[in-house]
């Protein structure tokens, strides 16, 4: 396993690309197996989710070739099914991934038949799929669990259309609605799906569907119609820019007193943390757009100029579904707050108990109180570097953020959480003005970290 070795107190300044987005990419991918023909998406980032989704589409009987992209590392992928009797995904591979879940609607829609290892619990809190399953239901799948894995069939005649409700307890779902919409493609009839997710991600996925022949409208809607068609064809398309990652570099800017320009930044898919960035006192100016062009539902791509002069100021925020403050940011915005000058309060609205990073923030200098959903941070003039854990995906990068920041060394461990969803973060902050160094554990007895 390897770990980031931080010195602390560089701005990260210069010039970042943004590159395309994980979570709008690996439901893309999923979408592969709803067509016999080949399906090319662009800008797919090169992340151990990724290849985690690559390998399983493989073993489902999906061909997969690759080139690289013109731009930043990215790459264009191809897929093809060459064989349809598969049907498995098993839990070795979703167990390490989550998003393998996302290939349950495609199979059942276009195989009849689909068995995918249950996923389990994760580190942001439980994580249930009961809404994919009522929503697969409702088109008329047979659903069982059976050792430990989901098993769903159509019916003979195939799926039906249908009227699902995809409102749970905190929201929609944005992979169960990328699931059904997904499934709904090849359903007989019409599928109106009430309490849709609207994040973009899913709007990109649908995007890539209509390209294949897909009947949909409503996209970015909480209500999304899908006429279903007999067959879908082949298509290529542009993944959209990840806006984690965008909104991620912007505050590592933040927090160091950098001044960084982000190219390839999703405008319209960022726009509750631009409100707030710029509620925390961070200058944030948009150019190379056209702020009327809203063409296609397509993501706007601009290039943002982020830089912070002065103090940070407090902010209170809420996670919510889209367009609300994404829960994918949290942590990374509550290392910045750990800075400001006054007291912020975050309320999470998604995952209430995403708060891991709390614990090891504390450890360098952060003063935090946590009462379930929510955290009171009371901002300190500084922090201080520390050995840190990383638990999760975001959780790691508000500690690389806090590592960036603090005065000294800090070493977050496990940062293979980190390499799930951001390519080469060491590499690009390093070129920016950080310095990370990236060792493997069993090195770290060599690395001197204040007590
Ligand atoms: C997606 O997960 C993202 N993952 C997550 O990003 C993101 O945090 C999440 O959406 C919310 O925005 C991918 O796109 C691969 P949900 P997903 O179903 O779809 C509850 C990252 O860091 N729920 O929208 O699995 C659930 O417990 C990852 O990149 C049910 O109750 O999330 C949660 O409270 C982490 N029943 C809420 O809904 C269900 O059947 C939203 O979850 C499904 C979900």
């Amino acid at each position: 396993m390897d770990a980031f070795v931080i010195e602390g107190g560089k701005p990260i300044s210069g010039r970042f690309e943004v590159h395309g987005s994980k979570n709008a990419a690996l439901p893309m991918l999923a979408a592969a197996l709803l067509t016999d023909e080949p399906v090319e998406l662009s800008d797919v980032p090169r992340l151990e989710d990724i290849a985690n989704m690559l390998r399983l589409l493989g073993e489902l009987g999906v061909g997969v070739s690759e080139t690289d992209g013109q731009t930043r590392g990215g790459r264009t992928v191809k897929t093809h099914v060459t064989d349809t009797s598969l049907s498995h995904a098993r839990y070795d591979i979703v167990r390490t991934m989550r998003a393998g879940v996302c290939v349950l609607g495609p199979m059942l829609a276009r195989r009849g038949e689909a068995r995918i290892s249950m996923p389990g619990g994760c580190a942001i809190g439980p994580r249930p799929i009961d809404l994919h399953l009522k929503g697969l239901a409702a088109l008329g799948a047979s659903i069982s669990l059976s050792n430990g894995d989901v098993v769903a069939k159509a019916p003979s005649g195939g799926l039906r259309g249908a009227t699902v409700f995809l409102g749970g307890p905190f929201g929609s779902t944005v992979l169960g609605t990328a699931n059904i919409m997904s499934a709904a493609t090849l359903a007989r009839g019409r599928t109106v799906i009430e309490s849709a997710a609207c994040e973009p991600e899913v709007v990109d996925l649908g995007r890539l569907l209509q390209s294949m022949g897909a009947r949909i409208s409503g996209l970015g809607t909480p209500r999304i119609v899908i006429d279903g068609v007999e067959q879908l064809g082949g298509a290529s398309r542009r993944v959209m820019p990840d806006r984690i990652e965008a909104g991620t570099y912007a505050m590592a800017a933040a927090i160091t007193k950098g001044e960084l320009t982000i190219a390839n930044w999703p405008v319209d898919a960022l726009v509750g943390p631009f409100e707030m960035l710029r509620d925390a006192g961070v200058e944030i100016e948009l150019s190379e757009h056209d702020p009327l062009d809203t063409t296609g539902g397509d993501s706007i791509r601009a290039t943002a100029f982020v830089r912070r002069i002065g103090a940070l100021r407090p902010v209170e925020l809420t996670t919510q579904p889209f367009p609300g403050f994404p829960t994918d940011l949290q942590a990374q915005a509550l290392a910045l707050l750990t800075l400001a000058d006054g007291n912020s309060i975050i309320t999470e609205k998604i995952f209430p108990e995403r708060f891991l990073h709390v614990a090891e923030l504390l450890r360098m200098g952060a003063h935090v109180i946590r009462h379930g959903p929510t955290a009171v941070i009371s901002g300190v003039p500084k922090l201080v570097g520390a050995p840190v854990m990383a638990s999760d995906l975001r959780a790691s990068a508000g500690l690389v953020l806090a590592g960036l920041a603090a005065r000294g060394r800090t070493v977050v461990r496990r940062v293979y959480h980190l390499d799930r969803g951001y390519q080469r973060m060491d590499e690009y902050l390093n070129g920016l003005g950080a310095d990370i160094q990236r060792i493997n554990e069993k090195a770290l007895e060599e690395v001197a970290v204040p007590a």
